[in-house]
């Protein structure tokens, strides 16, 4: 039985298209989950995302925000028009963004403070790299990604995630093991206790990302402080998608 409700977030990246949309939609309708469960499709889909939902307990995330509100920055989408294309959350600073786009912390947490004005869901994503890994800097880089990401925030009454997701695992077909994800996991949620106080760091879902599989989904989420995945490249697979679902919804109440 997992003491927060676990969150499971597809992440399409640049894929995807209308026939994936139907595909995976129809497989989630008529079913219930134990779990908050989320799509970040490409922008250009949402809509279209949207429309099918009605019969599905499925959300819409988007994959990046811009950091401004309105005005000339061209190919940028805010928050308020995310919220009112029916969207629920958006992820934030995933080392994609970070490594390819030059997303910086601080950007990320303009992001992650605009974000909440909207009532979205933020999802800021932090992980180190392999070299980062191997030189034993893996606390020093999230403690800068989380205190830099989050700085300024007063959590009153709002929630967000943290996605940890080291960029090692990212599409290699090496996930963390279980122990790793807790370890870290388990480091995140003392800054989150350090930055915010106990209760609200106790009521945060901390997900884990990076070859996420249904092969490895149940072992991860048995983790006490892994409260979620968010899944690449087997949410492109509906029915692999589905199987990580629903071994999440069990493990919610069992
Ligand atoms: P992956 O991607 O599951 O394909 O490793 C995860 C992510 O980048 O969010």
């Amino acid at each position: 039985m997992k003491i927060r409700k676990p969150i499971v977030i597809a992440n399409w990246k640049l894929n995807g298209g209308l026939d994936l949309i139907c595909v995976s939609v129809a497989s989630f309708i008529g079913k219930h989950f134990n779990a908050d469960i989320a799509i970040c499709p490409p922008y250009i889909y949402m809509r279209d995302m949207m429309t099918f939902l009605q019969f599905s307990e499925l959300h819409i995330g988007s994959q990046n925000v811009s950091r401004y509100q309105s005005g000339a920055y061209t190919g940028e989408t805010s928050a308020q028009m995310l919220k009112q294309a029916g969207c629920s959350l958006c992820l934030i600073g995933h080392s994609e963004r970070r490594a390819i786009f030059g997303e910086t912390n601080e950007g990320c947490n303009i992001k992650v403070r605009t974000v909440l004005t909207h009532d979205l869901l933020p999802v800021l994503c932090v992980g180190e790299n392999q070299q980062e890994r191997e030189a034993n800097v893996t606390e020093d880089v999230l403690y800068k990604q989380i205190r830099e990401g989050l700085a300024n925030i007063n959590l009153d009454g709002k929630d967000l995630c943290i996605a940890y997701e080291p960029v090692w695992a990212i599409g290699t077909g090496l996930a963390a093991t279980p122990t790793i994800a807790q370890e870290v996991h388990q480091f995140i949620r003392a800054q989150l206790a350090d930055m915010f106080g106990h209760e609200i760091a106790n009521r945060l879902r901390i997900l884990y990302g990076g070859s996420v599989n249904k092969i490895n989904t149940r072992e991860l989420l048995e983790q006490k402080d892994v409260d979620g995945l968010l899944v690449g490249g087997a949410s492109l697979d509906p029915g692999h998608f589905l199987a990580i679902c629903q071994q999440a919804s069990e493990l919610a109440v069992s």
